[in-house]
């Protein structure tokens, strides 16, 4: 079975992502220097496969190191690139770790994607390339807008980077997806997201509060120009998101891929307000979340969601766990969370 390297691959979606490839008979390696994420997540990526993926604790901005995964687990085929730092509003505290991390990075990859002719690779990019979209739902050939912080702009530059040098060295292909918000966690509760300290984004906040980590959720906004003035994303499911990437690494070794770099965008094609998403997780969990209206948050777009069409036909996939669902996994796997801590 063709062997597939996984760089942040004990990351939130990098796990996930893992368990569906496991699943579906790839050899995985995972390589990740554990800044934002644990070495527990094996066992959770275990327990779920039955197989123990490969492991190398590397940081892909060493180049040297990333080489030697290549000779040690020879027939590499295709790179599925996630390791990256994410966290908006630090980037703009941090900008130059953010434009380091995220793009030295992509370069290392792509040299040795030539050198090592490993050609085939999924890079992890965002909706957040978009901006705030004059048309919605958006669509993949919308115009790219200006990025509001710098880990938006290490994503956008990372495209321009990986279509330069695809047009350079056409044995070169690979597939950008543009994720929309991913939450949840795998049904077993066996792996899930791991914020680091305070969670920026909002479904861990939620869970956090409901378990009482956190005394109250701010709702950041509530006069936006949407429906309930609070601002509207689409939340996906993280698994099947994951599943999006087998579908992926499968079109790039069948050779389906004609156009060099293609660009997909992952979401439900569905809009949910902040205040909506509240609603849905105390009717799915009885839990009340204690929240608090405060100014909206810098950076934030007011309102942005998939039209999923083009990875609907061409990759035949297709998002549909119900938000119910989705929140119902974040939840389980915040109290299989809190149950590992006592
Ligand atoms: C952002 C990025 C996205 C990136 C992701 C990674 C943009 C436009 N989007 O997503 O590309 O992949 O971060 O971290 O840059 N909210 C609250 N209270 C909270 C937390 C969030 O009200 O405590 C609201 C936000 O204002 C937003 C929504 O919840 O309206 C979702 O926020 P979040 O989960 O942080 O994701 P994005 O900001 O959409």
């Amino acid at each position: 079975m063709s062997k597939i390297l996984v760089t942040g691959g004990t990351g939130y979606i990098g796990s996930h992502t893992v368990v569906e490839l496991q699943n579906s008979g790839y050899e995985v390696i995972i390589v990740d220097n554990l800044s934002n994420s644990s070495i527990d997540v094996l066992d959770g990526i275990t327990s779920i496969t039955g197989k123990k993926p490969a492991f190398e604790k590397i940081d892909c901005r060493d180049k040297q190191d990333l080489a030697g995964v290549f000779k040690k687990y020879s027939g590499i085929e295709a790179i599925i690139h996630f390791a990256a730092s994410k966290a908006v509003g630090e980037s703009v505290e941090k900008p130059l770790l953010y434009y380091r991390n995220n793009l030295v990075s992509v370069l290392n990859i792509l040299e040795l994607m030539g050198e090592q002719n490993a050609c085939s690779l999924v890079f992890s990019s965002s909706c957040t390339v978009y901006g705030q979209p004059d048309v919605l739902p958006v669509t993949e050939d919308a115009p790219i807008k200006p990025a509001t912080s710098p880990y938006g702009n290490t994503k956008q530059i990372a495209e321009e980077i990986i279509r330069d040098a695809i047009h350079a060295d056409k044995r070169l292909k690979c597939i950008a997806l543009r994720y929309f918000n991913p939450v949840g966690a795998h049904p077993s509760a066996a792996i899930g997201e791991l914020p680091n300290g305070v969670p920026n984004n909002l479904i861990p906040f939620v869970t956090q509060t409901a378990i009482g980590i956190r005394d109250c959720l701010r709702v950041f906004g509530n006069d936006y120009d949407t429906p309930d003035g609070s601002a509207i994303r689409d939340y996906i499911w993280v698994t099947d998101l994951a599943k999006a990437h087998v579908i992926a690494v499968e079109r790039l070794l069948a050779n389906k891929n004609k156009k060099g770099i293609e660009f997909f965008n992952l979401g439900t094609g569905k809009g949910l307000s902040v205040l909506e998403i509240l609603e849905v997780f105390e009717q799915v969990t009885g839990v009340e979340i204690n929240r608090q209206i405060v100014a909206r948050r810098e950076g934030d777009v007011e309102k942005v969601w998939a039209d999923p069409t083009f990875a609907n036909k061409e990759l035949g996939w297709k998002a549909e766990t119900s938000t119910e669902k989705m929140l119902e996994t974040a939840w389980k796997w915040e109290i299989a969370l809190t149950a590992k801590r006592r």
